[in-house]
C-alpha cells in the first residue's frame, strides 16, 4: 500500500516506480530527515495540534528507527520511493497508525527543503573547516620556505623571478575567496523552508519560528511557494563548489608539472603516489591528477542543476529531485580532494635548489635591466629595446646576462653600470618588487602574518 494510493485504482507500474524512486540516493539525507520530523512533531505538540502522549510516541519511535539505520539494522524500500515516506512507512510499521499523523500540517515539498537545507548547511561547515586546514598547510609550507626562489611563469615562459612562498600564498588567497562564498552562501542555507506545506501554506496553526529555532535557523522563508521551488542556494553551493574545485585542479596542474623531472621542483610524498604496473622506475602523480580530472564534474553539477531550473513553473515539479545526485556527488568529491590536498601540500619536498637554478636561467631579470636604464632617464620603451638586443646577444653566445662583462653591456648602452651586477640576481629582482602585494621578502612576511590572522578569523 501506497502511502498516497487512496486516489488510485492500480497498482503502481514497476518501472515506473523504479523509475520515479529516489531512495538510491536520497537515503544520504536520512539523519537530516529525522531531524527535522522530531522538530516538527515536537512544535505541532507545543502548538496543541498533536497530544502530548502523541508526540511522545512518535518522537520515541523516530528515535528508534534512528538508532536502528545507524546500527544499520534498516532496509529501505523502493515501493516507498524516497526517503521521506520510508521513514513515515517505518514509523507507521514501528507505532500503529498514530505514525500518520506525523505528516500533519506538512508535505513532501517543504519537507525535502528542509533536508536539503539542512544537509547543505552541515557540508558548507565541513567544507569551510577543510579549507581552513588547506590555507594553514599552503601558509606553513610557504613560512617553512621563504628564501626558495623559482621562476614565476606566464605563457609557461619564464617571466620573473618570484618567491615559492609568494606562489603558494596565491594558493591560499583563492581559498579565502573560497571560505568566504561558503559563507556568504551560509545566510541564505539557513533559511527554513518548513511550513510552506505543498506550496501555500497549511491550514494547521503551526509555528513555524518554533521549528526554525529547534534547528538553529537564523530566518523563515517569506513566501510559501518561494519555499519549496527555491533551489538557489543549491546553485550557490555548486558555484563555490566550481570555483574550490577549479582553484584545487589549478594547484595540482601545478603540482603536476612541478613534480615531473623536467621542472624537479617538488617531490610528493611516496605515501600520496602510485606506482606502474610496468615500468619500475614510476612514481605517478595520480592524486593530483585525478583531482584535476574530477574537476568536470563538479562544473558539470552545476550546469546539470542550471538546466533543470532554467523553465520550472512554479512551484515543486519532479524535476527538481534531480538536485540530489549532483549536490552529493559534489560534496564527496569535493571533501575528498580537500582532504588531500592539504597533507600533500604538507608533505612535498621542495627542491629549493633547482628552483634557483631555473630562475638564474631564462633571462628572469630583464625587466630589471630595463628598469634600471629606466632610472637613469631613458624612456621605458627605447630601454625595452636595448635589453631585447641583449639577450639576442646572449642567445648567440649562450651566456646569462650576468655572463657578460661590462664592456658588452656598455656596448649595448653607455648608461648601464657597475651595480647591474648586483640588481640583477634573483633575490635582488624579487625584493625590488616591494610594492604592496609584491613578491619581496619583506612583503610576503607581511603577507604571512595577515594570511594566519585571516585563517585565525575564520
Ligand atoms: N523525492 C522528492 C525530491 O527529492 C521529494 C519531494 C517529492 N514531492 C512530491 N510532490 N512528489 O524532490
Amino acid at each position: 500500500m501506497k502511502l498516497w494510493g487512496g486516489r488510485f485504482t492500480k497498482p503502481t507500474n514497476q518501472l515506473v516506480e523504479e523509475y520515479t524512486a529516489s531512495i538510491g540516493f536520497d537515503r544520504v539525507l536520512v539523519e537530516e530527515d529525522i531531524r527535522g520530523s522530531l522538530a516538527h512533531v515536537r512544535m505541532l505538540g507545543r502548538c496543541g495540534i498533536l497530544e502530548p502522549e502523541e508526540v511522545e510516541a512518535i518522537a520515541g519511535g523516530l528515535k528508534r528507527i534512528r538508532e536502528r539505520v545507524r546500527a544499520g539494522e534498516v532496509r529501505f524500500s523502493e515501493a516507498y520511493e524516497d526517503i521521506h515516506m520510508n521513514i513515515e512507512k517505518l514509523l507507521i510499521d514501528e507505532i500503529g497508525p498514530l505514525g500518520g499523523k506525523l505528516h500533519t500540517g506538512r508535505s513532501r515539498n517543504d519537507q525535502v527543503a528542509l533536508d536539503m537545507h539542512l544537509y547543505v548547511r552541515a557540508r558548507t561547515v565541513d567544507l569551510v573547516r577543510g579549507l581552513v586546514q588547506l590555507r594553514s598547510a599552503l601558509v606553513e609550507k610557504a613560512e617553512e620556505h621563504i628564501d626558495a626562489i623559482l621562476p614565476g611563469y606566464t605563457h609557461l615562459q619564464r617571466a620573473q623571478p618570484v618567491r615559492f612562498s609568494h606562489h603558494l600564498l596565491a594558493y591560499a588567497d583563492m581559498f579565502r575567496r573560497d571560505t568566504e562564498r561558503l559563507i556568504d552562501g551560509y545566510k541564505r542555507v539557513n533559511t527554513m523552508p518548513l511550513g510552506a506545506g505543498a506550496i501555500a501554506g497549511t491550514t494547521f496553526p503551526i509555528d513555524r519560528c518554533q521549528v526554525a529555532e529547534e534547528l538553529g535557523f537564523d530566518r523563515l522563508y517569506d513566501n510559501s511557494m518561494d519555499a519549496v521551488s527555491d533551489r538557489d542556494y543549491l546553485m550557490e553551493f555548486l558555484n563555490a563548489a566550481s570555483l574550490m574545485m577549479i582553484h584545487l585542479s589549478r594547484l595540482s596542474e601545478e603540482l603536476v608539472l612541478w613534480s615531473s623531472e623536467e621542472f624537479g621542483y617538488v617531490e610528493l610524498d611516496d605515501a600520496f603516489c602510485t606506482g606502474s604496473s610496468m615500468m619500475p622506475q614510476k612514481k605517478n602523480p595520480d592524486v593530483p591528477e585525478l583531482i584535476r580530472g574530477k574537476t568536470g564534474r563538479v562544473m558539470g553539477h552545476w550546469v546539470a542543476l542550471a538546466t533543470t531550473l532554467k523553465a520550472l513553473p512554479l512551484t515543486y515539479n519532479k524535476d527538481m529531485q534531480e538536485d540530489k545526485e549532483g549536490i552529493f556527488d559534489t560534496v564527496t568529491t569535493l571533501s575528498g580532494a580537500l582532504s588531500l590536498t592539504a597533507p600533500m601540500i604538507a608533505g612535498m619536498r621542495v627542491k629549493e635548489e633547482r628552483m634557483r637554478q631555473n630562475a638564474e636561467q631564462g633571462f628572469t631579470n630583464a625587466t630589471d635591466l630595463a628598469d634600471d636604464l629606466v632610472n637613469s632617464g631613458v624612456p621605458f620603451r627605447e630601454a625595452h629595446e636595448v635589453v631585447g638586443r641583449l639577450v639576442l646577444y646572449c642567445l648567440r653566445e649562450n651566456k646569462r646576462l650576468l655572463d657578460l662583462s661590462l664592456d658588452e653591456f656598455r656596448s649595448f648602452h653607455p648608461s648601464i653600470r657597475e651595480d647591474v651586477y648586483q640588481k640583477l640576481r634573483v633575490d635582488h629582482v624579487a625584493d625590488a618588487r616591494s610594492v604592496d602585494g609584491g613578491t619581496a621578502k619583506h612583503r610576503v612576511e607581511e603577507a604571512l602574518v595577515k594570511k594566519k590572522r585571516e585563517i585565525d578569523e575564520t
